[in-house]
């Protein structure tokens, strides 16, 4: 870390003596002011639920500038990557800093292939899953259950054994997530290919059978590649530093991937894909565009608890660049399987209009985030929406891993915890039963 020249004063206003806080430097963006030593300065914390101001680590993976609206793998633009490179090309880039060269990426396509097969007994853990649970349920369970098969790789201060584990997981996510969605449908499983590229791999186990064989489609393929791309790593969001601060115990990378799935399963993390299709849906069924007025006064209403799903981001305040580009997707696959004119996608764009224009969205800068689109993509590939968040899973394995490969591997990093404001009572005596009122 780069210390600045300027440094930060905190003074009280009761007399207390005041304290200099050290200040670093990113390489862009905001600079941070090292706290670190203030507890034992001056006995207090500082507070800052849900971490609006907070700097958790530091990282070299991602940057994200959320008002200019752009966002950065290792330097490199986003739509630079989803434009030039496939997803394989993004992992090695997210996992070992520099974008491969034609030999390192033959090769680094070859290590990922020969470790797409799970263990056969991975087969039979699934099957104590009920048909209709759902596939975050599935994959919470699938995930962790691989520190179970893969005992060679759950040490995670060995930097052998971090390196194995994240090929692992990025080659088991696709068969994984497939097995679930067969499962739920009660196909029998295709085992991977790996002739096939990463993103055809997985659409052929998604939707072979053995009686008939996929055949994929160039402008679907490149969809899904880029549907990973664009989830690939968001920097320090909620299910990344959950696999960080689990992680940080010590535990192994399975287990840690394993909290990273859990908490993007959320509708308000990774889950907003499918909570974006399902309000579509609805929308839908009550009227469909006609009924975006009354729908839009919802949103608006205080009392209500409606959002526009899809729609704004904790850190972009401006257009998320992921969005444009899946919404470029969008258009060349709904051309592509013939869905031009399918009524949800006008009536997102009807709704994308009409929020984009509204004095509501514009004042909180709430605009289109990435699943917005990447829903509408996903159904028309013919996944079913409540595989979508499992996708994103898929794509944000990479992300998860060299994240908690980066913590290791700091030396500065120790076990994630936090420190409260405790508001509840003061000391007191417990009564014995019988006097308790
Ligand atoms: N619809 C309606 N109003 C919204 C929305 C929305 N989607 N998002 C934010 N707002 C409003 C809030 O009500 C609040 O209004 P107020 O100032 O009048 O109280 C204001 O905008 C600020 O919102 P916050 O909730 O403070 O913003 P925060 O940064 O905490 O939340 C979040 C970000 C969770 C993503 C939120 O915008 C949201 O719930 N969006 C819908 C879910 C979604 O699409 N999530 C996907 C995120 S992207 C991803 O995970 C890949």
């Amino acid at each position: 870390m780069i210390p600045s020249d300027v440094k930060a004063t905190l003074s009280f206003s009761d007399g207390s003596p005041s304290m200099d806080l050290p200040i670093y430097k990113g390489s862009v963006g905001p600079n941070v002011i090292d706290i670190r030593k203030l507890y034992g300065q001056t006995g207090k914390f500082t507070y800052d639920p849900g971490f609006l101001s907070t700097a958790s680590c530091n990282s070299t993976i991602t940057y994200i500038d959320g008002d200019k609206g752009e966002l950065l793998y290792r330097g490199y633009p986003i739509e630079q990557l989803a434009q030039n490179c496939d997803f394989m090309e993004v992992c090695y880039l997210l996992l070992k800093g520099e974008l491969p060269n034609p030999q390192e990426k033959k090769d680094f396509d070859r290590l990922v292939s020969v470790h797409t097969m799970v263990n056969e007994q991975m087969q039979f853990f699934l099957r104590g899953f009920r048909r209709d649970a759902h596939p975050m349920a599935v994959m919470t369970g699938l995930v962790g259950a691989l520190s179970a098969f893969y005992h060679d790789s759950t040490d995670v201060h060995n930097p052998e054994h971090r390196a194995i584990a994240a090929i692992r997981l990025i080659a088991k996510m696709p068969t994984l997530v497939a097995m679930s969605y067969k499962y739920g449908i009660g196909q029998p499983y295709i085992y991977p290919k790996n002739s096939l590229s990463y993103s055809a791999n997985f659409m052929r186990m998604m939707f072979a059978t053995p009686c008939e064989d996929y055949e994929p489609n160039e402008v679907l393929v490149r969809a899904m590649d880029r549907i990973f791309i664009l989830h690939a790593d968001h920097e320090q969001n909620a299910s990344t530093s959950t696999v960080r601060m689990c992680g940080s115990s010590g535990t192994n990378p399975f287990a840690a991937i394993a909290a990273g799935v859990a908490c993007l399963w959320g509708p308000a993390h990774g889950g907003a894909n499918e909570a974006c299709l399902n309000m579509l849906g609805d929308i839908q069924k009550q009227g469909g565009v006609e009924k975006i007025g009354e729908f839009i006064k919802q949103v608006k209403d205080k009392n209500s608890s409606v959002k526009l799903m899809g729609f704004g981001h904790r850190v972009y305040k401006n257009y998320d660049p992921r969005a444009k580009l899946m919404r470029e997707t969008c258009h060349e696959v709904l051309g592509a399987v013939g869905l031009g004119n399918d009524p949800l996608f006008k009536l997102a764009m009807a709704l994308e209009k009409i929020a984009l224009e509204d004095e509501y969205f514009v004042a909180r800068k709430l605009y289109p985030n990435v699943d917005f689109y990447s829903g509408i993509v996903q159904r028309a590939i013919g996944i079913p929406v409540p595989l979508f968040t499992a996708i994103f899973a898929l794509a944000r394995t990479v992300g998860w891993i060299a994240q908690l490969d980066e913590m290791i591997g700091d030396p500065e990093y120790k076990i994630g915890r936090p420190r409260q404001l405790f508001v509840g009572s003061e000391p007191r005596h417990v009564k014995p039963l019988a006097q308790r009122g």
